[in-house]
């Protein structure tokens, strides 16, 4: 993974995205703010880019907006006949004959890549959210670890009222965050959450004034460093996997996890 090339300059702004990494820091915005940074096929690739091309060094990944919203979702052009420029249209060949279908599936297997690394357990990602997270937008402030959202903060998941469902892996935190019926009226009705309601269904760890975001966020970063990585990471699979697992499965991984941090730090004492 460490011997990948990061996304360069050019396949960062054709996506619509800024990268800047700082030792242990990644900060990825979505910077499209005239259109809402409305995302693209090429986002999520590059997104997916930058997953798999991180350096070894990053532990914390931030996400954030450029602009008034932090993003409207999927460009809409992607649905016209015509697509975004230089990039093919969802609508192109899709089909029932089994070729199309799974092109298809396999096209959006490789735009749920943006999103998905974000969960993985060596790093931490956090999304700082103010204004519209709308459909793809909420999806991809799902993804990450932990949501800071500033107090104008609106999220919305609009697919169904598009005729479509969230496909871009939210589904399942937003059952695990708020529960299946609330999930279920909330993207049923497609109505929007104000942030204030979203910190009620811990859909924020944290709620601030907007000009507070960045700084807020900052601060959560230094507290997430300042806590040694690899009990971070094996934290974090540690409760990653506690909703699938009986209480002596997890005591037990409890005890497997604590053993290997234990031999780690018998060794480095020892060393
Ligand atoms: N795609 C393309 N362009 C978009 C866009 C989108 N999703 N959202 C906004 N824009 C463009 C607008 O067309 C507008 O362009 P012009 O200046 O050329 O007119 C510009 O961005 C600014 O937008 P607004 O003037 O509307 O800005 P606003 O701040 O008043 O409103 C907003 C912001 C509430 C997000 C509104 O723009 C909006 O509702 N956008 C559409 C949201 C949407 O339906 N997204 C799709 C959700 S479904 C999904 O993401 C997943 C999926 O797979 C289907």
């Amino acid at each position: 993974m460490e011997d990948a090339v990061l996304p360069d300059g050019d396949e960062l702004s054709a996506a619509g995205l800024r990268l800047e990494v700082d030792g242990e820091v990644a900060r990825i915005a979505l910077a499209r703010p005239e259109r809402r940074n409305a995302m693209t096929g090429r986002t999520w690739r590059a997104l997916a880019h930058v997953g798999q091309a991180l350096p070894e060094s990053v532990r914390i990944v931030v996400l954030s907006g450029d602009g008034p919203s932090f993003s409207a979702g999927i460009d809409l052009a992607m649905f016209s006949p015509e697509g975004v420029p230089g990039e093919r249209t969802l609508m192109a060949d899709v089909g029932e004959a089994p070729e199309q279908r799974a092109a298809l599936d396999a096209g959006i297997a490789a735009y749920q890549e943006g999103f998905t690394w974000l969960r993985r357990p060596d790093i931490v990602s956090v999304a700082a959210v103010q204004g519209h997270a709308i459909g793809a937008g909420f999806q991809l402030a799902l993804s990450c670890d932990l949501r800071v959202l500033a107090d104008d903060a609106k999220l919305c998941m609009k697919e169904p009222a598009l005729g479509l469902v969230p496909d871009l892996s939210g589904t399942k935190p937003l059952v695990d965050i708020v529960g299946l019926p609330r999930a279920m009226e909330l993207c049923l009705t497609a109505r929007t959450v104000q942030a204030d309601e979203a910190e009620r269904l811990r859909l924020a760890e944290l709620v601030v004034p907007g000009d507070e975001l960045a700084t807020t966020v900052d601060d959560l970063v230094a507290a997430l460093a300042a806590v040694p990585r690899d009990a971070a990471s094996a934290t974090k699979e540690l409760l990653q996997g506690a909703p699938g697992r009986t209480l002596d499965e997890q005591c037990a991984a409890e005890r497997t996890a604590q053993a290997d941090r234990l031999i780690s730090m018998a060794a480095q004492m020892g060393g």
